[in-house]
């Protein structure tokens, strides 16, 4: 393995150079067969991706469409034997796959691919080459060895023309590895700007990069602005950082992707991140999920806090790390899956938006082994993440049992089968067409209907449409399932037959519901999935109630293109409310029974919940919109002489000053150990831009429910009109006796 000790750093001669010409690749005979499936567009620019099963795949290990863009040894192995290296996997292989229409039969509707940027040319010493994307030297141009720019343009309308949708991976948070002793190491964290070079960890004068070592994960700030592993570490408040983050960000969407997997959202602050989504949103807005990681058993408060506020989604690591202790490790009962499902739809604001996997390229694959036994927990598993409440999010490989227990790159071999046969593909493609059919799926709540340790019945549900789940984990034994209540009807009075929708494949049966969706006591085999589902039957009875589902983006601004999708929106344009704002006429841009899209007009900055009218009928509010009424700007919010108790945290509240259309926020608590020190305190948070502000501070213990307030006036300061920008103010004194303390 390249990986061992001898092995050298070598700096590659420039050898994209020479990967010129897309020389086609014959692809295996499987893979010859043109698209099956008759496939729509997929839609441009757009947020919603309730309706989506997301197909996750390392380009360098999907499939060599172009071998002559293969970096040259000693970056590369052949046959992919030395799993460090390149493998010769690209974007003109993709498109190959694409064409055969794999992705369509498979039922997936958009791609994951790996972080597209240029990544350092060399093997680095006892780690291998970028072949993972995770070593950016020049975000704003393309990896070679997967392509140019514009056969990445090309992937993205060949798989818009076959209704997929891509999502890249992407990284703000580092570049490449240094060793901040040896200048020599690699090419010690060089960012480059389209070819020119902006600095390297060495010669950086101006404060490019963080340099507070390694982090080692006691807090937030510790993970915030020391490096990840030995990654160049970059500090977002430069104004050269937070414009390059910005521009490069920009000409990624200008390809014409449809969404955003987040790189290490944990370790660069809330604050910028929101004034980075921002601008995602204001130059093409499409699906975000960052990617903050949480290990199993561990519900990270602020991970929550990140997913609320942040303006993108996450990869929901709680439920799906607890989806894998069920299914793959079998160290957890259903009990806690059903627990986990509810605790996390309590958590999230928008929990219809974060996603949900059974395995990723950081993980041991789901697979356990090729027994007959664990492959029908990877069928449950699946089943579980295509039925549950979020985005699932399928790992290249999974289809075929592909196995890879142990991390990186154990579990990153090269797609080697494209059979169309196995049980999780047919799995897959039954759900993944139900997904779009039933909107229980894609809006419907989650609950539990019975559950034992080894079985579970749950049901989504949406306004006359119901998905009801059930598995039973166990093979050894059958499950027996007591008379249920169900959102499943009878017919015309009668009590109505229910089939399975995966045809008893899974070893699952029919079921009778009466009128008052009952469903009597029933036996469900060992090892059984089983799925029910009926549309709304009446779908357009004008009388019904209009039901929202999903509204998005999750940040807007007046001006901003929203879009509201569910059901029972009727034909013709109506009126729409957004907190107190009525909107109809030439406000609402389109309107379909399923989907309103309109422009926000000028209304109060904050938190806001969508109602739907329809005649004399409105719906239920549905939350998760935030209105923000002045662009955002990333400030460095520095108190001095702020001393406490031991235990007390600092926390600092903004409250914007009119005209200005802000909401009034909390921030903290802020930190003091690392780029300022106690009794300073600091945190970088998103201000409304050319606004003036009030800031005060208050000191609390963490679960206080009370908390000391600055003395005297507030201090009042103008932010800054664009970029980035800092306050440091000294404190004035802590008020004597206690208030009430502020909610965030
Ligand atoms: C998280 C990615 O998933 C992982 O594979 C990578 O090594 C780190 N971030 C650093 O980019
Ligand atoms: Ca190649």
């Amino acid at each position: 393995m390249i990986g061992s000790k001898g092995a050298r750093q070598h700096q590659a001669a420039r050898w994209w150079v020479k990967a010129v010409g897309a020389a086609i690749c014959a692809l295996g005979a499987g893979m010859a067969a043109a698209a099956g499936s008759a496939v729509k567009a997929a839609p441009a620019g757009s947020t919603d991706y309730t309706g989506d099963v997301v197909y996750h795949l390392l380009t360098d290990r999907f499939v060599d469409g172009n071998p002559a863009n293969n970096p040259p040894v000693p970056l590369s192995s052949k046959d992919c034997q030395l799993t460090l290296l390149y493998c010769g996997g690209d974007w003109e292989g993709v498109v190959q796959v694409i064409k055969t229409g794999y992705f369509n039969d498979l039922g997936v509707t958009a791609l994951l691919l790996t972080v597209p940027y240029e990544n350092v040319p060399m093997v680095v010493e006892e780690q291998g080459a970028g072949y993972h994307g995770y070593w950016p030297r020049d975000m704003k141009r393309p990896n070679p060895a997967f392509g140019t720019m514009d056969e990445f343009r090309r992937l993205v309308q060949v798989a818009h023309a076959h209704g997929l949708k891509v999502m890249i991976d992407i990284i703000t948070n580092h570049g490449s590895p240094v060793r901040p002793e040896d200048p020599r190491f690699a090419e010690n964290g060089a960012l480059y700007d389209d070819g020119r070079l902006l600095a390297t960890y060495a010669s950086d004068k101006t404060g490019l990069y963080n340099r507070y070592g390694e982090a080692d994960y006691s807090s937030a700030e510790d993970v915030i602005y020391k490096s990840l592993y030995d990654l160049a570490d970059f500090n977002h408040q430069h104004p050269v950082i937070d414009r390059y983050m910005k521009e490069m960000v920009r000409l990624w969407l200008d390809t014409g992707i449809d969404g955003l997997r987040v790189d290490t959202v944990k370790h660069v602050s809330l604050g910028w991140q929101r004034t980075w989504m921002e601008t995602v949103y204001r130059h093409r807005p499409v699906f975000a999920a960052g990617e903050w990681y949480m290990p199993r058993d561990e519900l990270q408060p602020l991970g929550f806090v990140f997913a609320n506020d942040s303006g993108m989604s996450v990869l929901d690591f709680p439920l799906s790390q607890k989806v894998r202790q069920v299914f793959r490790y079998r160290e957890r009962d259903l009990f806690e899956l059903d627990r986990m499902v509810a605790e996390t739809a309590r958590r999230y604001r928008r929990p219809l938006d974060q996603v949900v996997f059974i395995d990723n390229h950081d993980m041991n694959r789901a697979t356990l082994s090729h027994s007959a036994e664990h492959r029908r927990l990877v069928d449950q598993a699946l089943a579980f993440v295509l039925t549950s409440r979020g985005v699932p999010m399928l790992f290249y490989g999974t289809e075929h049992y592909t196995l890879g227990a142990g991390h990186a790159p154990i579990n990153r071999p090269m797609m080697r089968s494209f059979e169309r046969d196995t049980p999780a593909f047919k799995l897959i493609k039954r759900l993944a067409d139900l997904r779009r059919e039933n909107p229980a799926l894609r809006y419907g709540d989650q609950v539990g209907r019975w559950v034992s340790a080894e079985a579970y019945v749950y049901e989504r549900r949406f306004h006359g449409n119901s998905v009801l789940v059930a598995i039973n984990r166990s093979q050894k034994a059958a499950a027996e399932v007591p008379a249920l209540r169900t959102g499943l009807g009878c017919h015309e009075g009668q009590p109505a037959r229910h089939d399975d929708v995966l045809a008893q494949r899974f070893g699952g049966h029919a079921i009778t519901v009466d009128c008052e969706g009952g469903v009597a006591p029933f036996r469900l085999a060992p090892g059984a999935i089983a799925v029910w589902s009926q549309r709304d039957s009446a779908p357009n009875d004008p009388s019904r109630t209009p039901a929202p589902g999903h509204v998005g983006p999750p940040l807007a601004w007046p001006g901003t293109e929203v879009t509201i999708s569910g059901t029972h929106f009727g034909p013709h344009k109506d009126v729409v409310w957004i907190g107190n704002t009525r909107l109809q006429g030439s406000a609402i841009l389109s309107w379909s029974d399923e989907q309103i899209r309109l422009r926000l007009p000028a209304m109060p900055a904050g938190q806001h919940a969508v109602k739907v009218g329809r005649g004399e009928q409105l719906s239920e509010p549905l939350g998760g919109l935030e209105v923000v009424g002045e662009p955002l700007v990333s400030l460095r919010l520095v108190v001095d002489e702020a001393e406490v108790a031991p235990g007390e945290e600092v926390h600092a509240e903004l409250a914007p000053q009119a005209p200005c259309n802000a909401e009034r926020r909390v921030w903290g608590p802020m930190y003091n150990k690392i780029v300022h020190r106690y009794p300073s305190w600091y945190m970088d948070i998103s201000a409304p831009a050319g606004c003036r502000v009030a800031v005060r501070f208050f000191k609390k213990k963490p679960d206080a429910a009370a908390a000391v307030w600055e003395s005297g006036e507030p201090h009042r300061a103008d932010m800054p009109a664009g970029g980035t920008g800092t306050l440091r103010v000294r404190l004035r004194g802590w008020q004597p006796g206690t208030t009430a303390a502020v909610a965030r």
